[in-house]
């Protein structure tokens, strides 16, 4: 069984003493969850305070990108090894902000899906389609071409230690959210993918996250489909009630 995973992607919001504060509160409320793993992605200059607050309590801690190198000249960059360090167990690997606006490519996802596993910090992969290729009909093709990408040169050993998320780009932070049936078709066709790639006790093996607008009043139907293990939550997991209503719904 897949025990369900509910990360909370921070983006580019709190300092980090607003970090501290909900990281505290949820720790408050939260600590004592085992039906649930709950995972809190603050921006790079927050882990360490977050990773403070929620010291002693079943949350764990994760970051939102990283480079691929050990360390190196790379101004601005940040290295597996230092969120490692610094207390990470998880890295969100080519969200799809950083797909469009910082110009990641499959090929820099897998470099760094690669390095993330080397290094044993486990990548949340996200993939998804954009409005007009859903409407073209052309979902399979992106999700298929983003998941091969990501796992080029993978062996089902480590495929198995990964987390997927699925993020339609037009549910992101737009308030709509893919139906239930419609997000775990995705989900059904990305399993079978990995299943034909690597093998069916590896797909069975990795939690597929659905992202996308998830907010309290969507999150259980999302969470009961047979295929979505857990989520990936942007605006909602900024507030401590509505984030803490997300994760009991998947208890
Ligand atoms: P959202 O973001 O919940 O605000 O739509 C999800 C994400 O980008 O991971």
């Amino acid at each position: 069984m897949r025990t369900p995973i509910i990360a909370g992607n921070w983006k580019m919001y709190k300092t980090q003493n607003e970090a501290f504060q909900l990281a505290s509160t949820l720790k408050q409320r939260l600590s004592n969850l085992n039906s649930v793993k709950v995972v809190l992605c603050p921006p790079f200059t927050a882990l360490a305070s977050v990773k403070e607050a929620i010291l002693g309590s079943n949350i764990l801690l994760g970051a939102q990108n990283m480079h691929w190198e050990k360390e190196g000249a790379y101004t601005g960059e940040v290295s597996p090894e230092m969120l490692l360090t610094i207390g990470c167990k998880y890295v969100i690997i080519g969200h799809s902000e950083r797909r469009s606006y910082f110009f990641e490519t499959n090929q820099t996802v897998n470099l760094r899906v690669k390095s993330a596993l080397k290094f044993g910090l486990i990548p949340i992969i996200c993939v998804g389609e954009r409005l007009e290729e859903r409407e073209a009909n052309k979902t399979e093709q992106v999700v298929e071409n983003h998941i091969k990408g990501a796992f080029a040169d993978l062996t089902g050993n480590l495929a198995e230690e990964t987390v997927i998320a699925y993020e339609p780009v037009w549910a992101i932070g737009t308030g709509k959210t893919a139906t239930p049936s419609q997000a775990n078709e995705v989900h059904l066709f990305i399993r079978e993918l990995l299943s034909s790639m690597f093998s069916k006790e590896c797909a069975d093996k990795i939690n597929i996250l659905y992202g996308g607008s998830v907010k309290p009043d969507n999150s259980k139907q999302l969470l009961d489909m047979s295929d979505i293990d857990g989520a990936l939550v942007g605006g909602a997991s900024l507030d401590a009630d509505s984030f803490e209503k997300i994760v009991r719904s998947a208890t």
